[in-house]
């Protein structure tokens, strides 16, 4: 590799006066590196060089036993050079030195294939692959372990532009595998994205977990060995184009990853694709009713560009199917047959130009055989991003990836009443029909029972053991501050408390003057909520809420004792 440098100084004098004390250190660092290259243990089929990039401030030495477990389980024969970690990062050296390596021990490979550990060092491969296609050694494929394809590195297809093996842990702490769950609905294409269950971050390599993963890494469920023989299973698979197993991994990934999934589509997670603009409808499913589309100043608001895709996401399913249902209650009304069906939009809840509303569009006279028709707006509020520019997004597997609430305008259950015929006598008093601080808590529950009750049966049973249970408390009422009702940025209230961790709505209702018969400047029959995205929910049962009790931070999980705990299904062994 010195000669290699040498080399590069020729003709670059002046570069080199200018940089010598650099380039010193640098020799003097590079001699030190200290690669490490695996001879193939099997003889004979195609010959595969595996380069291994370490992750999460581990030693290269850290991966030989999960390199070794590759060669065990492919039938190709496979070289594997692990870059000194310390310069793993630094492609255009590391590349082209560990290959001459190898090379110098006598492999002639026909493939070359890329093996990152981590998010963060996965990401900077994908920088490097990404930057100059022509110049750059290409490998023939990329192994993504307990990483993921950047979203800014998604194909129109789905997937990065090279056969990628993407490989996470149900149990992995840094790379969440609800971030594995959207690789999985939307990178398909060349890509194979497999859950190994109970594998966590540190179990891609082996030894003493770095400072970030003792940080951040959930506690594993499986032993070191049965990790590596997994991971080698499913790595050897994808470098020996053995589409069976692969396929096989994917539908055991299925039972694992599809609840979740399912989850992103009730929330109509952004994850999974663009949010429709109400204001320039481009998705004819939406079929919003708008109200009352008039602003108050005239300046029309600017066409989005790009315009959102004609298969963009309208609203919250979860929203449109359980929120105004429960906001209405017909069913504890003396006519529980009066029915309804609603539209929920996303939308800036503070978008003025023009107002969204949830609106009423008819009334009845008999409630036995009314139906009415209505609408909610949900402005979706996320911790790692805008929810209107996807492309801004945080990708580091760390971030929930979830809704963190929704803003959610439902109209009253005052307004639904009235609208649906009911007399004054039972109607007048708002107090009664919506002064419950319960109804906003209701909702809330509800998408957490969902979630629990559709999360996978092996994430139950994990939950129930270790995970820290929500607990739903009353709402409380937002105040008219002097700029207005403070409703929109009051945010949803989380406290760890000894039962769990408390959720606390915001609620906020007006009165429904004259049946809601006025002009749309009157806020008559609105009941406004912070919602729990049931997305959320299920990324607290499979990741958030576990890392009080199971994480390598707390020290609470072991095999026996009166609060340590134990799993149904899987065993715990470290
Ligand atoms: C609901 O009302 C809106 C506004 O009047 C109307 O455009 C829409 O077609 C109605 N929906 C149905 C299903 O009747
Ligand atoms: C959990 O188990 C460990 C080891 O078995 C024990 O030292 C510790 O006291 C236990 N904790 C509780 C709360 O029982």
């Amino acid at each position: 590799m010195t000669t290699r440098m040498g080399g590069k100084g020729n003709g670059e004098s002046t570069l080199l006066r200018n940089y010598l004390p650099l380039l010193v250190a640098c020799l003097a660092w590079s001699a030190q590196a200290e690669d490490i290259v695996l001879d193939p243990k099997k003889t004979g089929g195609d010959t595969v060089a595996l380069i291994i990039f370490p992750g999460s401030e581990l030693a290269s030495d850290q991966y030989t036993s999960t390199a070794e477990a590759i060669q065990d389980a492919a039938s190709s024969s496979i070289w594997v050079g692990i870059v000194d970690a310390a310069s793993s990062t630094q492609f255009d050296s590391a590349i082209p030195r560990i290959l001459a390596s190898m090379s110098a021990k006598g492999m002639s490979a026909s493939k070359t294939f890329y093996a990152s550990h981590s998010p963060a060092e996965s990401a900077l491969l994908q920088d490097y692959l990404s930057a100059s296609i022509e110049e750059k050694s290409q490998p023939d494929g990329l192994v993504l372990l307990g990483s993921f394809v950047l979203r800014k590195y998604r194909t129109s297809s789905g997937g990065f532009r090279l056969p990628t093996l993407t490989l996470g842990g149900d149990a992995d702490g840094l790379c969440r595998v609800t971030r594995i769950a959207e690789a999985f609905a939307v990178d398909k294409g060349s890509s194979s994205v497999i859950v190994l269950p109970g594998v966590s971050h540190m179990q891609f390599a082996s030894g003493a977990a770095s400072s970030v993963i003792q940080k951040h890494d959930l506690k594993p469920e499986v032993s070191e060995a049965s990790a590596h023989s997994s991971i080698g299973r499913f790595v050897a698979a994808f470098l020996d184009s053995n589409r069976e197993e692969l396929a096989a991994g994917s539908s055991a990934t299925a039972t694992v990853l599809d609840p979740i999934v399912e989850a992103m589509r009730q929330e109509g997670s952004q994850k999974l694709n663009a949010l429709c603009n109400s204001d320039f409808p481009t998705s004819s499913a939406c079929n919003y009713p708008k109200w009352p589309d008039a602003s108050l100043d005239p300046l029309p608001v600017p066409k989005p560009d790009p315009m959102p895709p004609s298969d963009c996401i309208c609203g919250s399913s979860f929203v449109e199917e359980n929120a105004q249902k429960l906001m209405a209650r017909f069913d504890l009304s003396p006519t529980p047959s009066a029915s309804f069906f609603s539209k929920d939009s996303f939308h800036d809840v503070s978008d003025t130009h023009p107002f969204h509303l949830p609106h009423i569009f008819n009334d009845c006279e008999d409630p036995a055989s009314c139906l009415l028709n209505t609408t909610s707006v949900t402005m979706p509020i996320y911790e790692d991003g805008d929810p209107w520019h996807r492309e801004s997004y945080v990708d580091d597997g760390l971030t929930p990836i979830s809704a963190k609430e929704f803003r959610t305008k439902l109209k009253s259950r005052q307004a639904m009443w009235q609208a649906a015929g009911f007399s004054d006598d039972i109607t007048k008093d708002i107090e009664k029909t919506d002064g419950s601080l319960e109804i906003c808590k209701s909702i809330n529950q509800a998408s957490y029972d969902w979630a629990l009750s559709s999360a996978s049966p092996a994430a139950k049973a994990k939950f129930s053991s270790v995970g820290e249970p929500y607990v739903f408390v009353d709402d409380v009422v937002a105040k008219i501050g002097v700029t207005g009702p403070e409703w929109i940025k009051d945010a949803m209230v989380y406290k760890r408390t000894s039962s769990g961790m408390t959720v606390q709505s915001w609620t906020f209702k007006t009165e429904n003057t004259n049946h809601g018969h006025v002009p749309y400047i009157v806020t008559a029959g609105y009941h406004y909520c912070k919602i729990l995205s049931p997305f959320r929910a299920m990324e607290w049962i499979t990741v958030d809420g576990l890392r009080l009790h199971g994480s390598l931070a707390s020290e609470t999980v072991t095999l026996d004792g009166k609060n340590n705990a134990t799993f149904s299904s899987r065993k715990m062994l470290q």
